[in-house]
């Protein structure tokens, strides 16, 4: 990606602002949008202008960094704009894990208004923006690693979008594809669409073909029809939140997709980086899902496709238990959950 089709940046100093690729209106306009204040930031996090964790999680860093105001940043709207930055999305802990790493700069006991705390926060979260990147591309090279066995022209299949759209870096999900075709072994994307917010169709796809990596398009239905036919050696999906026994949240579908891999004999590979990992919960049960607005099923994308009036459950996520999962690939390595 280029700098105007970054998922995110930083421009100017302390008083700059944070750029976001509009994600929502992808793949048909290619638009940058500035985000001047903390609302603006809250209103794009849960909007889904910018989406997937770790992508989330550095747009909140950038979006604390918004309460500084001409050249000063003061602790207490600090600790404010990270409280409600923290009421955006409630699945994917990257959010609260960059939001409490700006917080800890503002109450660090040497930290006090001004215009150091402001320099200190900016610091802060270019430095979580440079950490994702080392940790997509780590990830990328344990993932290819992984499955670098396997031949040319392997079939691999994605749910949902976990590629550079979705990180401050090249992805979480989708950096081993990018490895294995940097390392000629040509792979075959099967992309779900992703219902109903089609991050698969409108996100991955856009990604990949920009990429040149050969990808097909699949409704979520197809999934298993593709798998039995034999076309998928693979699966990587990226994650939202992974609790300590290994059970991991990720886009509604991913359990699912999980499930048929199990029935079909096919590894399923989970790739987030470590601060995707949440030690407080003991298992997945305990994850917080989004719903979301009944809108995004009845009438997607400005379409009716329901009867008015007609009721309807909307988790934006679901846990794939730790048993269906081969092996969790984080930036520091490979895991298989017990
Ligand atoms: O609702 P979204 O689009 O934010 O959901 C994103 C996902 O579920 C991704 O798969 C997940 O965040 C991992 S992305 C690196």
């Amino acid at each position: 990606m280029n700098e105007t089709t970054a998922t995110l940046r930083w421009e100017g100093g302390v008083d700059g602002h944070l750029m976001l690729l509009d994600q929502t209106r992808l793949p048909l306009d290619v638009v940058e949008v500035p985000c001047r204040t903390v609302e603006e930031a809250w209103d794009a996090i849960k909007r889904l202008v910018v989406r997937g964790a770790p992508a989330i999680g550095v747009a909140a860093a950038y979006g604390v960094c918004l309460s500084i105001k001409n050249g000063e940043a003061a602790v207490y709207d600090v600790v404010e704009a990270c409280r409600y930055l923290a009421t955006s999305r409630p699945t994917a802990v990257n959010l609260f894990w960059a939001l409490s790493r700006m917080r800890r700069v503002a109450e660090a006991p040497t930290a006090t208004s001004g215009p150091a705390l402001a320099e200190a926060l900016l610091a802060e979260a270019r430095a979580i923006h440079d950490e994702d990147r080392e940790m997509c591309a780590a990830m990328g090279r344990h993932g290819a690693d992984l499955v670098a066995d396997l031949p040319e022209g392997v079939g691999i299949l994605t749910h949902c979008n976990a590629g550079a759209l979705a990180t401050g870096g090249d992805g979480s999900g989708l950096s081993p594809v990018f490895e294995l075709a940097r390392r000629g072994k040509r792979p075959r994307v099967w992309v779900d669409e992703t219902r109903p917010l089609l991050q698969g169709a409108r996100l991955t796809a856009w990604e990949l073909m920009q990429r040149g990596i050969d990808c097909t398009l699949i409704c979520d239905s197809m999934a298993a029809h593709v798998m039995r036919a034999g076309k998928v050696q693979a699966i990587f999906v990226g994650a939202d939140r992974i609790a300590a026994n290994g059970d991991a949240a990720n886009k509604i579908g991913t359990y699912g997709v999980a499930v048929l891999a199990e029935a079909h004999g096919i590894p399923l590979y989970v790739v987030a980086p470590t601060s995707t990992i949440d030690m407080t919960l003991a298992t997945g049960a305990e994850i917080p899902i989004e719903e979301r607005a009944a809108e995004e099923v009845t009438e997607g994308f400005g379409r009716r496709t329901a009867p008015a009036g007609v009721r309807v459950y909307n988790p934006a996520f679901d846990v794939t238990p730790y048993r269906l999962i081969k092996a969790i690939i984080t930036e520091r390595g490979v895991f298989k959950p017990k």
